[in-house]
């Protein structure tokens, strides 16, 4: 009977909104749209965007499968402009966060009508698959929705232990935060046409973490109906996709005195979860420094979304069949808040620190062979190694390693399957005035949220943002990016005064890194 009824409501409520293309506004600050979960009340942003604050499903188990929202629930009834709970996490204390957390916030440009079938963004945030939300700096997705008339989801899903490492003991289900992204798809499945968006033109785009989430989306074939494109933003694809078994190590730290995961509180969970991290994520133990992330289950995520097979993923299961055309951008030093971070790196380091430093994170055979290539070689040190400073040489490894050079070998096999795929580097302008924080600096050039822009970064988020609009639309993020052609790249500069031109591959020639010296995928069997 309730069933019924329901049904006849939504028919109700669809009828309504075929009839009537210009939401019903109460008051200027708010405007209501009725959409098939019901009545969705939204607000007017300050650059003139509506945003609606949304659960997009609910976990009745800890660990368990998401079940996507069936009603339209804003985070807080009171306050729609509210934005939602952040997902469990460190730096935050239990009343700050709840894992009642799988809201998304949905930014429309002004006066869309429901019938104006415009693309839809959704953007996976990062944070190491530890920490993030929707609040984080620069993602108000008003500018960017408005620039590049899409629609905007900005989405939060469960992290560390809740997303990434259920204990083996109580039916969880595997990759908790990959099914939340699904979950979140679908939903936006459901309510993104009211609104006036097109299911046909998703993007799914994220940052760091939030892009190699993505990409174990590509990997997932019961995901891939839900999105059309992908725009990975910094992804670290030195990191693979893990084998079910590398958790294990991470299970038993965390779990070892917990005795009733589902009922520990969320503050112990996180605190033991946390000294499983410090005790094991030495380098070269497990599987190198980045941590849990997703696994390649064989149920959920099937392909390991890798350019070479390793003892654990075969040949076969690298890539599937049906490949998505794809952005992958990286920024200038992606490696310098890595490295900054450092005390070691607040003063000169010589170049007698370049081996050390290279057999801290590589190992001592990968170390050898970087310090003795030419692509790394420092000319101001070379007739005194106690001399100069290798701290931006330091970098350079890192973001290749990380960064640039596992995302060229990444794009030449998917372009060598016939996908296309587009990977330009983007000029950072570093915001963090103290040194060298570059490796989220496209996240404000994207979103047009850069505080206190200067006329580059203007212009630079112009050019973004242009790009964006058109890859939204049509898959083809502007005329001048050709694409990769066999092994040739040709990443462009995007911002500053080196823009436009190919970047030279240098150290991400196909025979060094992934051949001479390989990744971590490569190096780590489990
Ligand atoms: C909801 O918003 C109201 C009004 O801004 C605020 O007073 C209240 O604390 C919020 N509730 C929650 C749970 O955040
Ligand atoms: C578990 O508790 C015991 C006893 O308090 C302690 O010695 C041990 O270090 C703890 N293990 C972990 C992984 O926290
Ligand atoms: C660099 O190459 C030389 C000559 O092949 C070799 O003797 C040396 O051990 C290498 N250095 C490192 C750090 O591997
Ligand atoms: C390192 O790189 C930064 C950023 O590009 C630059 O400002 C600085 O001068 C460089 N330092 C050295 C010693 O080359």
């Amino acid at each position: 009977m309730m069933l019924v009824f329901s049904a006849l409501l939504v028919f109700l409520l669809a009828a309504i909104a075929q009839c009537m293309y210009m939401p019903i506004s109460s008051n200027p600050r708010t405007v209501t749209t009725i959409t098939p979960l019901g009545p969705a009340i939204g607000t007017v942003t300050a650059a003139g965007a509506v945003k609606y604050v949304v659960r997009y499903a609910s976990t009745p188990m800890r660990w368990g499968a998401p079940v996507v929202e069936k009603v339209f629930l804003a985070a807080n009834i009171s306050d729609p402009s509210a934005l939602p709970p952040v997902c469990p996490q460190n730096g935050y204390s239990p009343g700050q966060y709840s894992e009642d957390c799988l809201f998304m916030v949905l930014y429309v440009p002004p006066n869309t009508r429901p019938s104006a079938s415009l693309p839809m963004l959704m953007w996976v945030h990062g944070g190491t698959n530890i920490m993030g939300s929707a609040s984080n700096p620069g993602l108000d997705g008003s500018n960017l929705a408005i620039a590049t008339q899409s629609i905007v989801a900005v989405v939060q899903y469960r992290l560390g232990v809740l997303g990434f490492v259920p204990p083996s003991t109580v039916g969880a289900v595997t990759n908790p935060a990959l099914r939340d992204l699904i979950a979140a798809l679908q939903f936006l499945h459901t309510i993104g046409p009211s609104l006036g968006g097109s299911t046909a033109r998703v993007t799914l785009a994220g940052q760091s973490s939030g892009a190699g989430l993505i990409r174990a989306l590509l990997g997932t074939p019961s995901a891939s109906q839900y999105f059309t494109r992908a725009w990975l933003h910094s992804d670290p694809m030195n990191y693979g996709l893990l084998p079910p078994a590398s958790l294990v190590p991470y299970q038993q730290v965390t779990y070892a005195n917990i005795s009733s995961p589902l009922t520990a509180s969320v503050d112990d969970l996180l605190a033991t979860y946390d000294n499983a991290l410090n005790d094991l994520e030495q380098p070269f133990d497990l599987a190198g420094l980045e941590g849990p992330r997703p696994v390649v289950d064989g149920q959920l995520v099937q392909y390991w979304m890798q350019p070479f097979s390793t003892s654990y993923a075969p040949a076969s299961q690298l890539l599937p069949n049906n490949l998505k055309a794809l952005v992958l951008t990286t920024t200038s030093a992606e490696a310098g808040p890595a490295d900054y971070a450092d005390p070691a790196f607040a003063q000169p380091l010589p170049y007698v620190a370049f081996l050390p430093i290279l057999e801290s994170v590589l190992g001592e055979p990968r170390a050898g062979a970087v310090a003795n290539s030419s692509y790394y070689a420092d000319p101001s040190a070379a007739n005194d190694p106690t001399g100069g400073d290798i701290r931006n040489l330091s970098v350079k490894v890192g973001t290749d390693q990380v960064w640039r050079c596992s995302n060229y070998a990444f794009a030449r096999a998917y372009s060598a399957r016939g996908a296309k795929v587009y990977p330009p580097a983007v000029a950072s302008f570093c915001t963090d005035t103290s040194s060298t924080v570059c490796h989220e600096d496209d996240i404000y050039p994207v979103f047009g949220t850069t505080p206190s822009a200067n006329g580059a970064q203007n212009a630079l988020t112009r050019e973004v943002q242009q790009r964006y609009a058109q890859w939204l639309l049509n898959g083809v993020p502007g005329g001048d990016w050709r694409g990769v052609q066999g092994n040739d790249v040709s990443a462009r500069i995007l911002g500053g005064p080196q823009d436009a031109g190919v970047v030279a591959a240098g150290a991400c020639d196909p025979a060094f890194w992934g051949q001479s010296v390989n990744f971590d995928y490569q190096v780590f069997t489990s």
